[in-house]
Protein backbone atom coordinates (compact mmCIF):
# COMPACT_ATOMS: atom_id res chain seq x y z
CA UNK A 1 0.00 0.00 0.00
CA UNK A 2 1.81 3.62 -1.14
CA UNK A 3 1.35 6.33 1.77
CA UNK A 4 -1.29 7.92 -0.26
CA UNK A 5 -3.63 5.37 -0.15
CA UNK A 6 -3.06 4.54 3.48
CA UNK A 7 -3.99 8.57 4.17
CA UNK A 8 -6.91 7.86 1.92
CA UNK A 9 -7.81 4.85 4.01
CA UNK A 10 -7.53 6.45 7.50
CA UNK A 11 -9.14 9.13 6.60
CA UNK A 12 -12.30 6.77 5.51
CA UNK A 13 -11.94 5.52 8.88
CA UNK A 14 -12.23 8.66 10.75
CA UNK A 15 -15.38 9.52 8.79
CA UNK A 16 -16.77 6.46 9.30
CA UNK A 17 -16.36 6.73 13.24
CA UNK A 18 -18.12 10.51 13.55
CA UNK A 19 -20.85 9.06 11.63
CA UNK A 20 -21.24 5.90 13.65
CA UNK A 21 -21.10 8.14 17.24
CA UNK A 22 -24.57 9.21 17.21
CA UNK A 23 -24.56 8.92 21.42
CA UNK A 24 -21.07 8.20 22.53
CA UNK A 25 -20.47 9.62 26.60
CA UNK A 26 -17.33 9.78 27.30
CA UNK A 27 -15.65 8.72 30.31
CA UNK A 28 -14.04 10.73 32.41
CA UNK A 29 -11.23 10.48 35.67
CA UNK A 30 -13.54 13.13 37.61
CA UNK A 31 -15.18 11.84 41.05
CA UNK A 32 -18.19 9.15 40.22
CA UNK A 33 -20.64 11.81 41.96
CA UNK A 34 -19.76 14.52 40.00
CA UNK A 35 -20.06 12.11 36.87
CA UNK A 36 -23.80 11.10 38.34
CA UNK A 37 -24.53 14.79 38.35
CA UNK A 38 -23.69 14.82 34.92
CA UNK A 39 -24.82 11.53 33.88
CA UNK A 40 -28.59 12.90 35.13
CA UNK A 41 -28.29 16.04 33.24
CA UNK A 42 -26.99 13.67 30.28
CA UNK A 43 -30.27 11.64 30.35
CA UNK A 44 -32.22 14.31 30.41
CA UNK A 45 -30.49 15.41 27.75
CA UNK A 46 -31.06 12.17 26.00
CA UNK A 47 -34.70 11.13 26.46
CA UNK A 48 -35.19 15.17 25.02
CA UNK A 49 -32.94 13.56 21.76
CA UNK A 50 -34.77 9.70 22.00
CA UNK A 51 -38.06 12.18 21.20
CA UNK A 52 -36.48 13.64 18.47
CA UNK A 53 -35.05 10.68 17.57
CA UNK A 54 -38.21 8.43 17.40
CA UNK A 55 -39.82 10.60 15.11
CA UNK A 56 -37.30 10.80 12.74
CA UNK A 57 -37.03 7.89 10.58
CA UNK A 58 -34.45 5.33 11.23
CA UNK A 59 -31.38 6.42 13.18
CA UNK A 60 -27.85 5.05 11.00
CA UNK A 61 -25.49 3.93 13.94
CA UNK A 62 -25.72 2.09 17.29
CA UNK A 63 -26.53 4.05 20.19
CA UNK A 64 -23.44 3.91 22.81
CA UNK A 65 -24.19 3.63 26.42
CA UNK A 66 -20.62 3.96 28.73
CA UNK A 67 -21.59 2.98 32.24
CA UNK A 68 -19.14 5.09 34.04
CA UNK A 69 -21.37 8.37 32.32
CA UNK A 70 -24.13 6.92 34.24
CA UNK A 71 -22.19 6.96 37.92
CA UNK A 72 -21.13 3.61 37.71
CA UNK A 73 -17.80 3.16 40.08
CA UNK A 74 -15.17 1.38 37.94
CA UNK A 75 -12.84 0.45 40.79
CA UNK A 76 -15.76 -1.92 42.54
CA UNK A 77 -15.98 0.23 45.75
CA UNK A 78 -19.13 1.42 46.02
CA UNK A 79 -22.05 0.13 45.01
CA UNK A 80 -23.01 0.42 41.34
CA UNK A 81 -26.42 -0.77 41.00
CA UNK A 82 -28.57 2.02 40.71
CA UNK A 83 -26.19 3.40 37.41
CA UNK A 84 -25.88 0.21 35.99
CA UNK A 85 -29.38 -0.32 35.64
CA UNK A 86 -30.14 3.61 34.63
CA UNK A 87 -27.68 2.80 31.50
CA UNK A 88 -29.82 -0.35 30.94
CA UNK A 89 -33.08 1.48 31.46
CA UNK A 90 -31.87 4.12 29.23
CA UNK A 91 -30.76 1.29 26.63
CA UNK A 92 -34.01 -0.13 26.54
CA UNK A 93 -35.85 2.68 25.74
CA UNK A 94 -33.10 4.39 23.52
CA UNK A 95 -33.39 4.92 19.65
CA UNK A 96 -34.89 1.85 17.48
CA UNK A 97 -35.50 1.03 14.17
CA UNK A 98 -38.68 -1.08 13.54
CA UNK A 99 -38.91 -4.63 15.04
CA UNK A 100 -37.63 -8.29 15.46
CA UNK A 101 -40.14 -11.12 16.16
CA UNK A 102 -43.82 -9.46 16.57
CA UNK A 103 -43.10 -7.09 19.40
CA UNK A 104 -39.67 -7.28 19.67
CA UNK A 105 -38.37 -3.79 19.67
CA UNK A 106 -34.76 -3.21 17.45
CA UNK A 107 -32.32 -1.26 19.43
CA UNK A 108 -30.40 -1.59 16.49
CA UNK A 109 -27.19 -3.35 18.11
CA UNK A 110 -27.20 -0.39 21.11
CA UNK A 111 -24.14 -1.38 23.73
CA UNK A 112 -23.71 -0.42 27.45
CA UNK A 113 -19.90 -0.86 27.73
CA UNK A 114 -18.50 -1.52 31.15
CA UNK A 115 -15.28 0.05 30.31
CA UNK A 116 -13.39 -2.26 31.43
CA UNK A 117 -13.99 -1.78 35.44
CA UNK A 118 -14.76 -3.70 38.09
CA UNK A 119 -18.47 -2.96 39.44
CA UNK A 120 -20.15 -3.78 42.49
CA UNK A 121 -23.74 -4.32 42.74
CA UNK A 122 -26.15 -5.49 45.46
CA UNK A 123 -29.52 -6.28 43.31
CA UNK A 124 -29.66 -8.50 39.94
CA UNK A 125 -29.57 -6.23 37.03
CA UNK A 126 -32.75 -7.20 35.91
CA UNK A 127 -34.09 -5.71 32.56
CA UNK A 128 -37.18 -3.01 33.45
CA UNK A 129 -39.00 -4.13 30.10
CA UNK A 130 -39.75 -6.85 27.97
CA UNK A 131 -40.12 -6.70 24.36
CA UNK A 132 -36.32 -5.23 23.22
CA UNK A 133 -33.31 -6.78 20.86
CA UNK A 134 -30.15 -6.11 19.68
CA UNK A 135 -28.58 -4.96 22.42
CA UNK A 136 -24.93 -6.22 23.60
CA UNK A 137 -23.56 -5.18 27.65
CA UNK A 138 -19.85 -6.17 26.76
CA UNK A 139 -16.43 -5.42 28.70
CA UNK A 140 -15.91 -5.92 32.04
CA UNK A 141 -16.69 -7.23 35.53
CA UNK A 142 -19.70 -7.64 38.04
CA UNK A 143 -19.38 -8.76 41.75
CA UNK A 144 -22.27 -9.32 43.72
CA UNK A 145 -21.73 -7.53 47.31
CA UNK A 146 -22.51 -9.54 50.38
CA UNK A 147 -26.54 -8.71 50.79
CA UNK A 148 -26.80 -9.54 46.92
CA UNK A 149 -30.14 -11.88 47.22
CA UNK A 150 -28.89 -15.76 47.34
CA UNK A 151 -31.56 -16.56 44.96
CA UNK A 152 -30.82 -13.57 42.53
CA UNK A 153 -28.69 -13.20 39.17
CA UNK A 154 -26.25 -10.92 38.44
CA UNK A 155 -27.26 -9.99 34.69
CA UNK A 156 -31.07 -11.58 34.57
CA UNK A 157 -32.89 -11.54 31.28
CA UNK A 158 -36.58 -11.76 32.70
CA UNK A 159 -38.51 -8.60 32.65
CA UNK A 160 -39.66 -6.91 35.76
CA UNK A 161 -42.50 -6.30 34.10
CA UNK A 162 -43.74 -7.58 30.60
CA UNK A 163 -47.11 -6.09 29.34
CA UNK A 164 -48.05 -9.27 26.67
CA UNK A 165 -47.47 -7.21 23.55
CA UNK A 166 -44.42 -9.78 22.62
CA UNK A 167 -44.35 -13.60 22.85
CA UNK A 168 -40.66 -13.71 23.77
CA UNK A 169 -39.00 -11.22 26.42
CA UNK A 170 -35.80 -10.37 24.22
CA UNK A 171 -34.15 -11.70 20.90
CA UNK A 172 -30.43 -11.24 19.93
CA UNK A 173 -28.95 -9.64 23.25
CA UNK A 174 -25.55 -10.34 23.61
CA UNK A 175 -23.63 -10.85 26.40
CA UNK A 176 -19.78 -10.78 26.34
CA UNK A 177 -15.93 -10.51 27.70
CA UNK A 178 -17.90 -10.41 30.89
CA UNK A 179 -16.33 -11.70 34.05
CA UNK A 180 -19.08 -12.23 36.49
CA UNK A 181 -18.15 -12.81 40.11
CA UNK A 182 -21.54 -13.40 42.74
CA UNK A 183 -19.23 -13.81 45.74
CA UNK A 184 -21.36 -17.32 46.63
CA UNK A 185 -24.72 -15.56 46.46
CA UNK A 186 -26.93 -16.59 43.86
CA UNK A 187 -26.06 -17.36 40.16
CA UNK A 188 -24.38 -15.15 36.77
CA UNK A 189 -26.85 -14.97 34.29
CA UNK A 190 -30.36 -15.93 33.93
CA UNK A 191 -32.02 -16.01 30.55
CA UNK A 192 -36.30 -16.58 30.54
CA UNK A 193 -38.73 -16.75 27.24
CA UNK A 194 -35.67 -15.21 25.17
CA UNK A 195 -34.59 -15.84 21.46
CA UNK A 196 -31.06 -15.82 20.24
CA UNK A 197 -28.89 -14.99 23.04
CA UNK A 198 -25.15 -14.51 23.05
CA UNK A 199 -23.47 -15.53 25.86
CA UNK A 200 -19.72 -15.28 24.37
CA UNK A 201 -16.35 -14.96 26.22
CA UNK A 202 -17.81 -14.71 29.93
CA UNK A 203 -15.80 -16.12 32.88
CA UNK A 204 -18.49 -16.92 35.47
CA UNK A 205 -17.42 -17.79 38.89
CA UNK A 206 -18.53 -18.26 42.83
CA UNK A 207 -21.98 -18.83 41.68
CA UNK A 208 -24.34 -21.22 44.65
CA UNK A 209 -26.88 -22.28 42.24
CA UNK A 210 -26.69 -21.60 38.87
CA UNK A 211 -23.52 -20.08 36.66
CA UNK A 212 -26.06 -19.65 33.95
CA UNK A 213 -29.84 -20.90 33.98
CA UNK A 214 -31.59 -20.94 30.56
CA UNK A 215 -35.44 -20.90 30.99
CA UNK A 216 -38.04 -21.37 28.15
CA UNK A 217 -37.29 -19.48 25.34
CA UNK A 218 -35.10 -20.93 22.16
CA UNK A 219 -31.88 -20.66 20.98
CA UNK A 220 -29.17 -19.23 23.46
CA UNK A 221 -25.54 -19.64 22.68
CA UNK A 222 -23.05 -20.07 25.20
CA UNK A 223 -19.81 -19.85 23.76
CA UNK A 224 -15.96 -20.38 24.45
CA UNK A 225 -16.89 -19.30 28.21
CA UNK A 226 -15.47 -20.71 31.21
CA UNK A 227 -17.57 -21.49 34.72
CA UNK A 228 -16.27 -22.85 38.11
CA UNK A 229 -17.70 -22.37 41.35
CA UNK A 230 -14.24 -22.14 43.03
CA UNK A 231 -11.40 -21.06 41.02
CA UNK A 232 -8.61 -23.99 41.09
CA UNK A 233 -7.39 -25.70 37.96
CA UNK A 234 -8.18 -29.26 39.41
CA UNK A 235 -6.69 -30.88 42.56
CA UNK A 236 -8.22 -28.64 44.81
CA UNK A 237 -8.62 -29.89 48.58
CA UNK A 238 -12.00 -28.51 48.53
CA UNK A 239 -13.46 -30.57 45.77
CA UNK A 240 -15.80 -32.44 47.61
CA UNK A 241 -17.74 -29.69 48.46
CA UNK A 242 -18.25 -28.07 45.11
CA UNK A 243 -22.07 -27.11 44.65
CA UNK A 244 -24.09 -25.59 42.50
CA UNK A 245 -24.86 -26.22 38.92
CA UNK A 246 -22.52 -24.18 35.92
CA UNK A 247 -24.88 -24.42 33.45
CA UNK A 248 -28.71 -25.46 33.59
CA UNK A 249 -30.53 -25.59 30.40
CA UNK A 250 -34.41 -25.40 31.39
CA UNK A 251 -35.21 -24.63 27.38
CA UNK A 252 -35.32 -26.17 23.67
CA UNK A 253 -32.28 -25.15 20.73
CA UNK A 254 -29.67 -23.73 22.76
CA UNK A 255 -25.86 -24.73 22.16
CA UNK A 256 -23.12 -25.19 24.41
CA UNK A 257 -19.38 -24.87 22.28
CA UNK A 258 -16.26 -24.65 23.63
CA UNK A 259 -17.29 -24.32 27.06
CA UNK A 260 -14.69 -25.20 30.11
CA UNK A 261 -16.24 -26.32 33.82
CA UNK A 262 -13.90 -26.45 36.40
CA UNK A 263 -15.61 -26.61 39.38
CA UNK A 264 -19.30 -27.09 40.77
CA UNK A 265 -21.40 -30.29 42.04
CA UNK A 266 -22.97 -30.85 38.52
CA UNK A 267 -21.69 -29.57 34.73
CA UNK A 268 -24.25 -29.11 32.68
CA UNK A 269 -28.27 -30.01 33.38
CA UNK A 270 -30.26 -30.35 30.56
CA UNK A 271 -34.34 -30.29 30.88
CA UNK A 272 -34.98 -29.36 27.57
CA UNK A 273 -34.76 -30.84 24.01
CA UNK A 274 -32.79 -30.73 21.28
CA UNK A 275 -29.81 -28.98 22.50
CA UNK A 276 -26.38 -29.67 21.46
CA UNK A 277 -23.21 -29.75 23.95
CA UNK A 278 -19.23 -29.75 21.75
CA UNK A 279 -16.33 -29.34 22.92
CA UNK A 280 -17.07 -29.04 26.61
CA UNK A 281 -14.33 -29.82 29.35
CA UNK A 282 -15.69 -30.97 32.34
CA UNK A 283 -13.65 -31.58 35.42
CA UNK A 284 -15.76 -29.90 38.01
CA UNK A 285 -16.27 -32.47 40.79
CA UNK A 286 -14.82 -35.67 39.95
CA UNK A 287 -18.05 -38.81 40.45
CA UNK A 288 -15.94 -40.39 42.93
CA UNK A 289 -16.82 -37.46 45.11
CA UNK A 290 -20.58 -37.42 43.99
CA UNK A 291 -20.19 -35.10 40.78
CA UNK A 292 -21.85 -35.30 37.72
CA UNK A 293 -20.30 -33.57 34.49
CA UNK A 294 -23.62 -33.48 32.30
CA UNK A 295 -26.72 -34.55 33.53
CA UNK A 296 -29.67 -35.06 31.32
CA UNK A 297 -32.95 -35.14 32.68
CA UNK A 298 -35.50 -35.26 30.25
CA UNK A 299 -36.79 -38.92 30.16
CA UNK A 300 -38.40 -40.22 27.30
CA UNK A 301 -37.80 -37.89 24.77
CA UNK A 302 -33.97 -36.64 25.12
CA UNK A 303 -32.94 -35.21 21.66
CA UNK A 304 -29.39 -34.26 22.87
CA UNK A 305 -26.20 -34.10 21.22
CA UNK A 306 -22.90 -34.66 22.98
CA UNK A 307 -19.80 -34.51 20.58
CA UNK A 308 -15.85 -33.62 20.57
CA UNK A 309 -16.26 -32.94 24.94
CA UNK A 310 -13.31 -34.07 27.35
CA UNK A 311 -15.31 -35.59 30.42
CA UNK A 312 -12.16 -35.50 32.83
CA UNK A 313 -12.70 -37.64 36.37
CA UNK A 314 -16.69 -36.99 35.82
CA UNK A 315 -19.23 -39.07 33.28
CA UNK A 316 -22.40 -38.34 32.25
CA UNK A 317 -25.79 -39.19 33.47
CA UNK A 318 -29.04 -39.82 31.22
CA UNK A 319 -32.27 -40.82 32.25
CA UNK A 320 -34.15 -43.07 30.14
CA UNK A 321 -32.84 -42.10 26.94
CA UNK A 322 -34.76 -41.06 23.90
CA UNK A 323 -32.61 -40.08 21.26
CA UNK A 324 -29.03 -39.14 22.25
CA UNK A 325 -26.39 -39.28 20.82
CA UNK A 326 -22.36 -39.22 22.34
CA UNK A 327 -19.53 -39.29 20.16
CA UNK A 328 -15.70 -38.09 19.56
CA UNK A 329 -15.69 -37.42 23.31
CA UNK A 330 -12.56 -38.70 25.40
CA UNK A 331 -13.34 -39.88 28.61
CA UNK A 332 -10.37 -39.53 31.49
CA UNK A 333 -10.07 -40.73 34.97
CA UNK A 334 -12.42 -43.77 35.25
CA UNK A 335 -15.48 -41.54 33.65
CA UNK A 336 -18.13 -43.39 32.50
CA UNK A 337 -21.99 -42.86 31.14
CA UNK A 338 -24.88 -43.61 33.40
CA UNK A 339 -27.63 -44.65 31.65
CA UNK A 340 -30.55 -44.26 34.81
CA UNK A 341 -34.14 -46.16 34.14
CA UNK A 342 -37.24 -44.26 35.06
CA UNK A 343 -39.84 -45.98 32.82
CA UNK A 344 -37.34 -48.54 31.33
CA UNK A 345 -37.39 -46.96 28.06
CA UNK A 346 -34.20 -46.59 25.97
CA UNK A 347 -34.38 -46.15 22.02
CA UNK A 348 -32.30 -44.57 19.51
CA UNK A 349 -29.05 -44.21 21.60
CA UNK A 350 -25.76 -43.59 19.50
CA UNK A 351 -22.41 -43.95 21.68
CA UNK A 352 -19.67 -44.63 19.00
CA UNK A 353 -16.46 -43.12 18.60
CA UNK A 354 -15.16 -42.62 21.99
CA UNK A 355 -12.09 -42.55 23.95
CA UNK A 356 -11.97 -44.30 27.36
CA UNK A 357 -9.28 -44.03 29.58
CA UNK A 358 -9.06 -45.27 33.79
CA UNK A 359 -6.38 -47.09 36.11
CA UNK A 360 -7.16 -50.34 35.65
CA UNK A 361 -9.78 -50.90 38.01
CA UNK A 362 -11.70 -52.53 35.52
CA UNK A 363 -14.77 -49.58 35.60
CA UNK A 364 -17.11 -50.52 32.75
CA UNK A 365 -17.27 -47.51 30.27
CA UNK A 366 -21.21 -47.66 30.20
CA UNK A 367 -23.47 -48.30 32.87
CA UNK A 368 -26.84 -49.19 33.78
CA UNK A 369 -28.86 -47.76 36.80
CA UNK A 370 -31.94 -50.02 36.90
CA UNK A 371 -32.51 -49.16 40.61
CA UNK A 372 -36.33 -47.85 38.98
CA UNK A 373 -36.65 -51.62 37.52
CA UNK A 374 -35.33 -52.70 34.35
CA UNK A 375 -34.76 -51.23 30.68
CA UNK A 376 -36.97 -53.45 29.38
CA UNK A 377 -38.36 -51.22 26.13
CA UNK A 378 -34.89 -51.06 24.16
CA UNK A 379 -34.48 -50.03 20.89
CA UNK A 380 -32.16 -48.84 18.40
CA UNK A 381 -29.65 -48.67 20.52
CA UNK A 382 -25.65 -48.90 19.49
CA UNK A 383 -22.83 -48.87 21.63
CA UNK A 384 -19.73 -49.50 19.71
CA UNK A 385 -16.46 -48.42 18.17
CA UNK A 386 -15.31 -47.27 21.68
CA UNK A 387 -11.81 -47.96 22.56
CA UNK A 388 -10.66 -47.95 26.42
CA UNK A 389 -7.58 -48.26 28.15
CA UNK A 390 -7.52 -49.22 31.31
CA UNK A 391 -11.36 -49.54 31.65
CA UNK A 392 -13.64 -52.26 30.78
CA UNK A 393 -15.33 -52.10 27.83
CA UNK A 394 -19.03 -52.46 27.12
CA UNK A 395 -21.38 -52.44 23.84
CA UNK A 396 -24.56 -53.35 22.11
CA UNK A 397 -22.56 -55.33 19.93
CA UNK A 398 -20.20 -58.23 20.65
CA UNK A 399 -17.87 -60.62 18.46
CA UNK A 400 -16.19 -64.06 19.36
CA UNK A 401 -14.80 -67.01 17.86
CA UNK A 402 -14.95 -70.60 19.38
CA UNK A 403 -12.99 -73.47 18.62
CA UNK A 404 -14.07 -76.98 19.35
CA UNK A 405 -14.23 -80.56 18.31
CA UNK A 406 -17.90 -81.85 18.86
CA UNK A 407 -21.43 -80.72 17.83
CA UNK A 408 -22.02 -77.99 20.28
CA UNK A 409 -20.49 -74.13 20.31
CA UNK A 410 -21.11 -71.99 23.26
CA UNK A 411 -19.92 -67.98 22.69
CA UNK A 412 -20.77 -66.55 26.19
CA UNK A 413 -20.83 -62.77 25.43
CA UNK A 414 -21.39 -61.26 29.03
CA UNK A 415 -18.48 -59.72 29.83
CA UNK A 416 -19.28 -56.90 26.54
CA UNK A 417 -22.49 -57.23 26.13
CA UNK A 418 -24.79 -54.02 28.14
CA UNK A 419 -27.72 -55.90 28.30
CA UNK A 420 -27.55 -59.08 30.73
CA UNK A 421 -30.18 -60.70 28.34
CA UNK A 422 -30.86 -58.83 25.02
CA UNK A 423 -29.69 -60.30 21.68
CA UNK A 424 -31.51 -59.18 19.30
CA UNK A 425 -29.49 -60.82 15.84
CA UNK A 426 -26.96 -62.96 15.48
CA UNK A 427 -24.72 -63.89 12.52
CA UNK A 428 -22.15 -66.73 12.54
CA UNK A 429 -19.81 -68.22 10.19
CA UNK A 430 -18.95 -71.99 11.03
CA UNK A 431 -15.52 -73.38 9.91
CA UNK A 432 -15.39 -76.98 9.74
CA UNK A 433 -11.43 -78.23 8.33
CA UNK A 434 -12.19 -81.69 7.56
CA UNK A 435 -14.54 -83.21 4.13
CA UNK A 436 -17.91 -83.23 5.94
CA UNK A 437 -20.91 -81.03 5.28
CA UNK A 438 -22.67 -80.66 8.75
CA UNK A 439 -25.98 -79.72 9.43
CA UNK A 440 -25.65 -76.91 11.79
CA UNK A 441 -28.04 -74.21 13.23
CA UNK A 442 -28.36 -71.66 16.04
CA UNK A 443 -30.05 -72.51 18.96
CA UNK A 444 -30.44 -70.33 21.72
CA UNK A 445 -29.26 -66.76 22.65
CA UNK A 446 -31.11 -66.54 26.58
CA UNK A 447 -28.49 -64.75 28.81
CA UNK A 448 -26.14 -63.38 26.07
CA UNK A 449 -24.80 -67.35 25.37
CA UNK A 450 -25.27 -68.19 21.87
CA UNK A 451 -25.19 -71.82 21.45
CA UNK A 452 -24.15 -73.61 17.88
CA UNK A 453 -24.72 -77.00 17.43
CA UNK A 454 -24.41 -79.63 14.08
CA UNK A 455 -25.77 -82.28 13.82
CA UNK A 456 -22.83 -84.86 13.84
CA UNK A 457 -19.41 -84.41 15.34
CA UNK A 458 -16.72 -82.34 13.96
CA UNK A 459 -13.82 -79.83 14.82
CA UNK A 460 -15.08 -76.79 13.60
CA UNK A 461 -14.32 -72.78 14.32
CA UNK A 462 -17.32 -70.59 15.19
CA UNK A 463 -17.50 -66.63 14.44
CA UNK A 464 -20.18 -65.35 15.99
CA UNK A 465 -21.52 -61.67 16.00
CA UNK A 466 -24.11 -61.05 18.35
CA UNK A 467 -26.42 -57.21 18.17
CA UNK A 468 -28.40 -56.25 21.12
CA UNK A 469 -29.42 -52.54 18.83
CA UNK A 470 -31.61 -53.48 16.32
CA UNK A 471 -34.92 -55.19 16.42
CA UNK A 472 -35.01 -54.59 11.94
C1 LIG B 1 -46.32 -2.24 26.17
O1 LIG B 1 -46.72 -2.40 24.82
C2 LIG B 1 -46.68 -1.23 24.04
C3 LIG B 1 -47.24 -1.49 22.66
O2 LIG B 1 -47.18 -2.84 22.30
C4 LIG B 1 -45.28 -0.68 23.99
O3 LIG B 1 -45.23 0.50 23.23
C5 LIG B 1 -44.79 -0.42 25.39
O4 LIG B 1 -43.44 -0.03 25.37
C6 LIG B 1 -44.92 -1.67 26.26
N1 LIG B 1 -44.59 -1.36 27.64
C7 LIG B 1 -43.76 -2.08 28.33
C8 LIG B 1 -43.57 -1.67 29.74
O5 LIG B 1 -43.17 -3.07 27.88
C1 LIG C 1 -16.10 -29.26 53.44
O1 LIG C 1 -17.26 -28.88 54.16
C2 LIG C 1 -17.31 -29.40 55.46
C3 LIG C 1 -18.66 -29.07 56.04
O2 LIG C 1 -19.05 -27.78 55.71
C4 LIG C 1 -16.15 -28.83 56.27
O3 LIG C 1 -16.16 -29.35 57.57
C5 LIG C 1 -14.84 -29.20 55.57
O4 LIG C 1 -13.76 -28.58 56.24
C6 LIG C 1 -14.84 -28.77 54.15
N1 LIG C 1 -13.67 -29.32 53.50
C7 LIG C 1 -12.83 -28.59 52.76
C8 LIG C 1 -11.64 -29.32 52.25
O5 LIG C 1 -13.02 -27.43 52.53
C1 LIG D 1 -12.08 -84.75 17.03
O1 LIG D 1 -12.61 -85.77 17.86
C2 LIG D 1 -12.58 -87.02 17.26
C3 LIG D 1 -13.30 -88.02 18.11
O2 LIG D 1 -13.55 -87.57 19.39
C4 LIG D 1 -11.17 -87.43 16.98
O3 LIG D 1 -11.13 -88.68 16.32
C5 LIG D 1 -10.52 -86.39 16.08
O4 LIG D 1 -9.14 -86.71 15.91
C6 LIG D 1 -10.63 -85.03 16.68
N1 LIG D 1 -10.15 -84.07 15.72
C7 LIG D 1 -9.37 -83.09 16.03
C8 LIG D 1 -8.93 -82.16 14.92
O5 LIG D 1 -9.00 -82.88 17.19
C1 LIG E 1 -32.01 -71.73 26.18
O1 LIG E 1 -31.13 -71.72 27.30
C2 LIG E 1 -31.79 -71.49 28.54
C3 LIG E 1 -30.72 -71.35 29.61
O2 LIG E 1 -29.64 -72.16 29.36
C4 LIG E 1 -32.79 -72.59 28.81
O3 LIG E 1 -33.44 -72.35 30.01
C5 LIG E 1 -33.78 -72.64 27.66
O4 LIG E 1 -34.67 -73.72 27.84
C6 LIG E 1 -33.07 -72.77 26.33
N1 LIG E 1 -34.03 -72.63 25.25
C7 LIG E 1 -34.15 -73.55 24.27
C8 LIG E 1 -35.19 -73.29 23.23
O5 LIG E 1 -33.44 -74.54 24.24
Amino acid sequence: MTATRKALALCTIIIGMATFLTIHVHGHNENYRDQLQKSQNFRASLIQRDSVLSNSPSPTAAALYDVTSYGADPTGKVDSTEALLGAISDALKGPSSGFLMQGIVNLGGAQINLQGGNYLISRPLQFPVAGRGNLVIHGGTLKASDNFPADGYLIDLSPSSNNGSSSYNYEFITLRDLLLDSNYRGGGIQVVNSLRTSIDNCYITHFRTNGILVQGGHETYIRSSYLGQHITAGADPGERNFSGTAINLMGNDNSVTDVVIFSAAIGIVVSGQANTLSGVHCYNKATGFGGTGIYLKLPGLTQTRIVNSYMDFTGIVAEDPVQLHISSSFFLGDAYILLKSINGVMNGVNIVDNMFAGSDKGIEIVQLDQQNGAFNQVDQVVIDRNNVKGMKLKATVARESVQGNGSSWIADLNSVLLFPNLIKRVQYTFITPGNSFPNHALRNVTSNQVVIQSDVAVPATVFVTADQGNSF
